[in-house]
Parts: structure tokens; C-alpha cells; sequence
């Protein structure tokens, strides 16, 4: 959700403000805006309703004297429309010297904003965050201190936010606070930048600090301060950013969509880089940081959207591989009915972004209750991994279209080490077997560079489906999340009906939804081990075929069962069944990417959507 960026220094604040904005596209927005101070003019700031190309046309238009401090936001609307007035920055005070963004929801802004229009402050937005504005303006013309002002105002707020806020009469200034919602400093030489995360900045700097909650910021173009909102100073822990700026862009690819699903071999095998030996033993030196693992009696998973799928696929491989029973929580649940945590729940939060307010609620609340926190995460700096006991970094890189592609197979693969990693640890399985499956593990990259190689009857199959109204998946055991995986990748991306069912549910209902000419993707089991579920899904598929369903199935090669009764089949390459979870949802993301590219919908940004969901 809204994207945010601030800049002091010697360089272009207006390209450097509008690359920053451009770089946090993905994250979903409605309108756009930007402010600068000139040395000579004073405060100045453009803002508009719609994508950023509008913004940058209406300076074009009408250029605006580049300056060496401002702040630029692009909002994804909660309260109030997407209209130019509602746009961010929002200015405060008599004179309107003050500009103020914002990210989040500042909750108590009702009772404050009658506050203020009692004392005759006139409002020019629909918007929460113009209370925080004029606010700050009205403690500064009080007080004659503007980060006293600032601070005294983030005191009273409720809610999230992240604030950026520039005064006319502080030419070297940027204030910023942050709660509950994302904010990254950029450290350069003589220079300083602000982002909601490192791709607002990361073309002019690779040194970075994350800032802590309820902390907040000073910052100049020689120098950068951090306090809580107490006043106590904080010293920032500084890291290094691990990407650069060209792996945040297209690379040649036609989406940004079409790269990730693309980058996925490398994804996978940066993930299981370091952790696994080429003899197959897996050691996650993360665990350090986790003491009493070993009396663990309980993990509950928490995650959103795709990340609580692949957290359905880590219980499968930690049930069956550690032998430690697992819950899969959707995140924004779990936290309201009273869940039973203690401190022998280990709460394994699964999240790209690191700053999906739902999870990291969820965490909070499991923290409180004494449970330890082992996090699997895509971004450095993130405020999940800040508050996790312990963290397992994704090495997927940016993700930056909106449908989750590669975090969500290099999720999987952190989650299949944890399974393994844990079940070393709590001798769970004899070590000759865990050491076969390290090895398996190790060939999945391969494997994955395999199926991207043979989607091509993938992708005809998604533009010979693009008028379909709807699509089922069914799955079973780890196929299960994958069908509803590749069902979300269809409802977001082509906008039609889609839905996952566990294929043993079919005859309890779903089948009746079953009648000519359906199509139905059927992710079939592997056909290896006494246990496989291979022979009921064959069944499952006969059952829906003798009602008219079309049927695409993704099978293991060789398998010439499925090849038999299905109308169109996919082959992935053989593996152990719960790793080709990895490898079966490939062939359903080329399906939603070329069936809605058929359609002529946006890919890489989706109606409605935000990539990182950072309020309630
Ligand atoms: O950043 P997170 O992994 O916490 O995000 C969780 C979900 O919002 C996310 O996976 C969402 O479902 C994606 N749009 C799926 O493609």
C-alpha cells in the first residue's frame, strides 16, 4: 500500500523522488504526489488522481524548480477517494508551510479533526492524514519547535502510520515517525533518503537502517538522528542491501510477473544456498537464535493470501518430517478467538513483504502470550524479521508484481529446510533418509529451470481458456494448497471465478458445480510411496470427466495413467511428493499470466490490489 519516499541532499530531489515513486509502483496506488523546498520559492507540491505518468505529464506541463529536499507518496485511498484533493502531500497550518504523507490509518482521526475544526482549521481533503498535518503545523506555530511539534503529535495518534513531514522554514529537515507501518532509512554520502522500503532508494545507496516502531527520525543530508517517540535516543542497526536496482527491473521480460516466474530457479537455489551439504544434511544456523527448540510441542504457522499456502505445504513436510504437530492460522483469524499459545508454541510466520500488518498483529499477539517467533521472510530491513526471534531470509530478491510468483516457491523451499532442519535436530527420522531427501532438495532448482523450459503448452492452454467464466483446482494433500494457490492466481490476475478444492471433498459438494465443458485443473499426487493418493485423484478425475469436465492435469512424468483419462496433461519432472509441490504450482502461474494477458489485463498490477497489505 502506499509508497513513500523522502530525499536531502545535492542531487535531483525531483528525480529522485519520482524514480523512488516509479520503484514503489508495485505496491498499489491510486493517485500521486510530491513536495519540494527551493531555496529561493519556498514549498512547493504537484499531486494527482491516477498511475504516476499523470503526475509526471502535469510537471512536464508545467515544470517545477528542482530542489535539494522533498518527499514524495503515492496512495493506495482508504479514506476518501481517489481524487487530486485527496492525493498526498497535505499541507497544514495558516500559511500552509507544512507538507506532511502518509501510510497507514490513523484511527482516532474523527475526535480530532472536530478538535481542530472548532478552532476554525479549514480541511481540503476527505483524508485522515490532513488532521496529522495540521496538527504538527498548529504545535509548531506554538512552539517554534518543529520536531518537538512532530513529536507531540505522533504522541496522540492511534492507528499505523508512517509520516514524512517538511517545513518551509527547516530547508535541511525531514521528519519522519513510525508505527505499525513500514519505514527504511538510506544512508548516502552527503545525502539521505526515506522509503517505505529499500526500492525507493536503492539506485543511489546500498547502506540502510531500518527504523524501529514508534521511533522517530531527523533526518539531514550530513546527518541522521533516531528517537522513540519518548524522546530516548536509539541507535540504528545499519545493513547492507543485497539487490540492486536492475533486479528490480524487467530485464527484457514483457511484466515484471513474467521475470519473477522466470527467476525462479535461481530463487529456490539461492534459498537452499548455504544451508544445505552436498551430503543432504540441512543446518539452518538461524536456529541459533531459538532456544528451547528442541521442547517445542506445537508450531502454528501464520500467514496471508499465498503465504499461508505455502505455510499449508511447510505443515505437511514438518508434520511428516520433524513429527511436531502443526496449525496453518490465517493471520488476520488467528489473533481474534483466543488461540492456546505458551511458551512451547513455536509461531512460524511466513510473509514476502515483512510488513503485512495482519502477520506481524498476529506475531505481536503470540509474543505477549510467551510464544518464540521463527519467521520465513523476502525483505531485508523488514519489521517481521525485526520482531522474530529468529529469521529465515527468502533469497528470492524484489518481488515487485503484485501476484506473489517467486517468493511463494522460495517460501516452500525455506519451509521444506525448516521441516528438515528440525527434524536433524529432534532426530525425527533416521539420518540416511533425511540425508536422501537433502539431496532431493538439492536438485529442485534444476528441476524448476526443467518445467519453465517446457511451459510453452502451458501457456497456449491459458490463452485457449481466456473466455472461460470459471475455473476449477483440485488437489490433494500438498496439492491441495497448490490448487488454491493457482485458483488465487486466476481470481487476481484474469478477475473470473476461481476456486481450489482438496479433490477428496469433490463428492461432498463441489462436483455438483461439474457440467459440460468446465474446465478443471487437477494437480495429481505422485504416483511413488504405499501411501499415494494417485489411484483416488484418477478416480476423481473419471468422476468429473463422466460430467462433461475438461480436464487439464499437472502429473509426474511418465505418469501414463493421468495421460490416459485427462483431455490435456502437463508433466513435471519426478521428485519426493511434498518437493514437487514446488514444481506443480509452475505450470499454474503460466496459465493465469498468459490467460489474463490474453485478456489484456495488467499482470504486474491488478484492479483493487496492493502488494503489501500494511493496514487491517
Ligand atoms: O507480503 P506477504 O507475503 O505477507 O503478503 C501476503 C499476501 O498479501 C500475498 O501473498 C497476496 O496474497 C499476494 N497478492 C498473492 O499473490
Amino acid at each position: 500500500m502506499c509508497g513513500i519516499v523522502g530525499y536531502v541532499g545535492p542531487g535531483s530531489t525531483l528525480d529522485v523522488l519520482l524514480g523512488g515513486l516509479k520503484r514503489l509502483e508495485y505496491r498499489g496506488y491510486d493517485s500521486a504526489g510530491i513536495s519540494v523546498i527551493n531555496q529561493s520559492g519556498g514549498l512547493q507540491t504537484r499531486k494527482k488522481a491516477g498511475k504516476l505518468n499523470v503526475l509526471v505529464e502535469d510537471l512536464a506541463g508545467s515544470p517545477m524548480a528542482d530542489a535539494h529536499i522533498g518527499i514524495g507518496h503515492t496512495r493506495w485511498a482508504t479514506h476518501g477517494a481517489p481524487t487530486d484533493g485527496n492525493a498526498h502531500p497535505h499541507l497544514g497550518g495558516e500559511h500552509l508551510k507544512l507538507s506532511l504523507i502518509h501510510n497507514g490509518i490513523i484511527e482516532n482521526f474523527a475526535e480530532l479533526k472536530a478538535e481542530l475544526l472548532a478552532a476554525g482549521t479549514k480541511f481540503s481533503s476527505e483524508t485522515d492524514s490532513e488532521v496529522a498535518a495540521h496538527l504538527v503545523a498548529r504545535e509548531y506555530e506554538k512552539s517554534g519547535d518543529l520536531t518537538q511539534a512532530f513529536r507531540s503529535v505522533v504522541n496522540r495518534l492511534h492507528g499505523a502510520f508512517t509520516l514524512l513531514c517538511i517545513h518551509e522554514d527547516h530547508k535541511d529537515l525531514i521528519l519522519a515517525a513510525r508505527r505499525n507501518s513500514p519505514l527504511v532509512i538510506g544512508l548516502g554520502d552527503g545525502e539521505n533518503f526515506l522509503g517505505s522500503d529499500v526500492a525507493a532508494f536503492v539506485e543511489y545507496t546500498k547502506k540502510a537502517v531500518s527504523v524501529g516502531q514508534d521511533e522517530i527520525v531527523e533526518l539531514r543530508a550530513e546527518s541522521v538522528s533516531v528517537s522513540t517517540f519518548a524522546g530516548e535516543p536509539v541507535t540504528p542497526k545499519e545493513f547492507t542491501v543485497d539487490w540492486d536496482a536492475s533486479s528490480a527491473s524487467k530485464g527484457g521480460w514483457p511484466s515484471f510477473m513474467a521475470k519473477e516466474i522466470a527467476d525462479q530457479p535461481q530463487a529456490v537455489g539461492d534459498t537452499l544456498m548455504g544451508r544445505l551439504a552436498s551430503d543432504g544434511s540441512v543446518k539452518l544456523a538461524e536456529f541459533a537464535g531459538l532456544d528451547q527448540l528442541s521442547e517445542v510441542n506445537r508450531i502454528t504457522i501464520v500467514a496471508c493470501g499465498t503465504a499461508a499456502y505455502a505455510g499449508e505445504v511447510a505443515k505437511y513436510a514438518i508434520e511428516k518430517w520433524a513429527k511436531i504437530p502443526v496449525s496453518v492460522e490465517l493471520a488476520h483469524e488467528f489473533r481474534y478467538r483466543d488461540p492456546i499459545i505458551d511458551a512451547k508454541t513455536l509461531i512460524l510466520a511466513i510473509s514476502q513483504s515483512g510488513e503485512t500488518m495482519d502477520t506481524l498483529m498476529a506475531v505481536r499477539y503470540a509474543k505477549e502470550r510467551g510464544a518464540k517467533v521463527l519467521s520465513i521472510c523476502n525483505t531485508q530491513g523488514a519489521t517481521l524479521a525485526r520482531e522474530s526471534d529468529a529469521t529465515i531470509y527468502t533469497h528470492a530478491g524484489p518481488e515487485v508484481a503484485v501476484a506473489s510468483t517467486k517468493a511463494f516457491t522460495a517460501q516452500i523451499t525455506a519451509g521444506l529446510l525448516v521441516a528438515l532442519s528440525l527434524s536433524w535436530l529432534r532426530k525425527a527420522m533416521p539420518e540416511a533418509e533425511l540425508k536422501g531427501l537433502g539431496k532431493e532438495l538439492l536438485k529442485l532448482p534444476r528441476q524448476v529451470k526443467k518445467v519453465l523450459d517446457s511451459v510453452g503448452h502451458m501457456r497456449d492452454l491459458g490463452k485457449a481458456f481466456s473466455n472461460a467464466k470459471s475455473i476449477l483446482f483440485l488437489g490433494r494433500n500438498v496439492g491441495y494448497p497448490i490448487a488454491m494457490e493457482g485458483a488465487l492466481k486466476l481470481k487476481e490476475l484474469a478477475y473470473i471465478h476461481a476456486e481450489g478444492f482438496a479433490a477428496g471433498e469433490l463428492k461432498h459438494g463441489p462436483i455438483a458445480l461439474i457440467e459440460e465443458g468446465q474446465p478443471v485443473i487437477v494437480v495429481v499426487p505422485s504416483q511413488k510411496g504405499e501411501d499415494s493418493l494417485h489411484p483416488k485423484v484418477v478416480s476423481n478425475i473419471q468422476e468429473i470427466k463422466a460430467r462433461g469436465a475438461k480436464v487439464i492435469a499437472i502429473a509426474e512424468t511418465g505418469d501414463t495413467q493421468v495421460d490416459s483419462v485427462a483431455d490435456e496433461v502437463f508433466h513435471i519432472p519426478v521428485t519426493s511428493p511434498l518437493m514437487a509441490s514446488v514444481l506443480s504450482v509452475i505450470p499454474l502461474q503460466i496459465f493465469a499470466l498468459e490467460l489474463a494477458s490474453a485478456k489484456g489485463l495488467d499482470v504486474d498490477q491488478p484492479r483493487n490490489l496492493a502488494k503489501s497489505v500494511t493496514v487491517e
